[in-house]
């Protein structure tokens, strides 16, 4: 099996090549292509790739190149994560927001939509190359912001699926509170990339016994700090939600803490500048502590376990179940049948296929539907430009509403972006 990564040469790929190595029987990859227009970066990369497939004794091969035709040739799947404009771009996003009063996030509300705007045109221009290069192949998309990036892809027809480590991370970490394998764990996870909740949290499999109201009981006040969010909270609705409903739910507080601290962005500009120094340390073999305190945890484990089910033989036995984000089509039946959401799907060699979810009570479908709409607009302002579409994405955003506010964060978000949007 060939596997190419498209960003192949950013600081978080040692992680995937954790899970990789590890994961070789659940996934054999004969040859893997680390692409990245950054060479320096991707040689430092590649070679330490090698290390710790060698160290663990992974067959496999790592090849590296800027040329992203010739990398994609053949592969079967095609892994997309990049960030356009690199973490310059990412602390820009984290900011201006906060000048309106606003969140200032690279995936929520305004910054979130700057970081739609760049990145959408691009991964389109690149999945039509995988399209060209390789047909059949399945493109994963870790690519945020991943939903709207996700409904680009199916709106131009390709093999996609998007996926995101909170579910994934929620799995382990509820296994853990409740001494069970992560596996035993099924989640009732609902929503949208970055906008879901635990509504239950099944032993065994979707029919299986809710653990999660004992679950609250016992271990409600560790998942809240986790969260950084009121124990009450989680308590009164009974269910869990992902620690980026805190920018909702808590919104004017996140406001006045992010004024007072560094951005997340500088926070992680520093570590990945560590990391580089780590990365060229040749007795360097497997990923180094320090990765662990990204956000990315397990994010190799989610994509070796949907990269296997969209690859696997297609012969008998069950198909795997895992959340990852694809078309509604009639799954949340208040939201178009073209919007993708997050939630558990049964994935084999045709694609993913949401599993029925219970009904989404009105205090989360609410939110659901009012940002599906942002998404929808945000994804038309992406593909065609202007003015005009990213006010109107902006006017729809529930965090942000007021026409004053969307006209300062449109004007804001166009200065800061002119050398990413030919159209700005
Ligand atoms: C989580 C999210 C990702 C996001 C990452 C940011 O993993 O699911 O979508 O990219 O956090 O982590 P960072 O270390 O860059 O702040
Ligand atoms: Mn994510």
């Amino acid at each position: 099996m060939k596997l190419a990564v498209v960003g192949g040469g950013s600081t978080y790929t040692p992680e995937l090549i954790d899970g990789f190595a590890r994961l070789r029987d659940t996934l054999p990859i004969a040859e893997l292509v680390l692409i990245d227009p950054a060479t320096e970066r991707l040689e430092l990369i590649g070679a330490l790739a090698r290390r710790i497939f060698a160290k663990q004794g992974h067959p496999g091969r790592v090849t590296t190149t800027a040329d992203l035709d010739a990398g994609v040739e053949g592969a079967d799947a095609v892994l997309i994560q990049l960030r356009i404009g690199g973490q310059a771009a990412r602390l820009q996003d984290e900011t201006w927001p906060l000048e309106c009063g606003c969140v200032g996030q690279e995936t929520t509300g305004a910054g979130g939509l700057a970081k739609a705007l760049r990145t959408v045109p691009v991964v389109l221009d690149i999945a039509e190359r995988v399209r060209r290069a390789s047909p059949d192949a399945w493109i994963i998309d870790f690519t945020n912001p991943v939903g709207i990036v996700t409904r680009a892809l199916l709106r131009a027809g390709h093999k996609a699926v998007g996926l995101c480590n909170v579910a994934i991370g929620f799995q382990r970490k509820f296994a853990a509170l409740l001494d069970l394998t992560p596996s035993d764990i099924h989640l009732d996870h609902v929503g949208l990339n970055h906008l879901t909740w635990e509504l239950g949290v099944r032993k065994g499999g979707p029919d299986g016994e809710d653990l999660l109201p004992g679950l609250l009981a016992e271990h409600g006040a560790a998942v809240a700090e986790d969260l950084r969010l009121p124990r009450a909270l989680l308590d009164r609705l009974g269910v869990v939600p992902s620690y980026y409903l805190r920018y909702f739910y808590a919104h004017d507080a996140v406001v006045r803490e992010l004024g007072g601290k560094p951005s997340r962005a500088a926070e992680v500009a520093a570590m990945e500048k560590e990391l580089l120094g780590l990365y060229a340390d040749p007795s360097l073999d497997e990923k180094p502590e320090l990765l662990a305190k990204r956000g990315g945890a397990f994010y190799s484990e989610a994509a070796v376990d949907l990269a296997a089910a969209l690859l696997g033989d297609g012969g008998p036995g069950p198909a795997s179940v895992q959340v990852v984000n694809a078309l509604n089509n009639g799954t949340l039946p208040f939201l178009p049948d073209d919007a993708v959401i997050e939630v558990q799907a049964r994935v084999d060699r045709s694609g993913p296929v949401p599993l029925a979810v219970p009904r989404l009570e009105p205090l989360y479908a609410g939110l659901v539907a009012h940002v599906t709409a942002y998404e929808d607009l945000a994804l038309d302002a992406a593909v065609r430009g202007g003015r005009e579409r990213v006010f109107k994405a902006l006017l729809a955003h529930p965090l942000v509403g007021q026409f004053d506010l969307a006209q300062g964060l449109t004007d804001r978000l166009l200065a800061h972006n002119k050398e990413h949007l030919a159209w700005a």
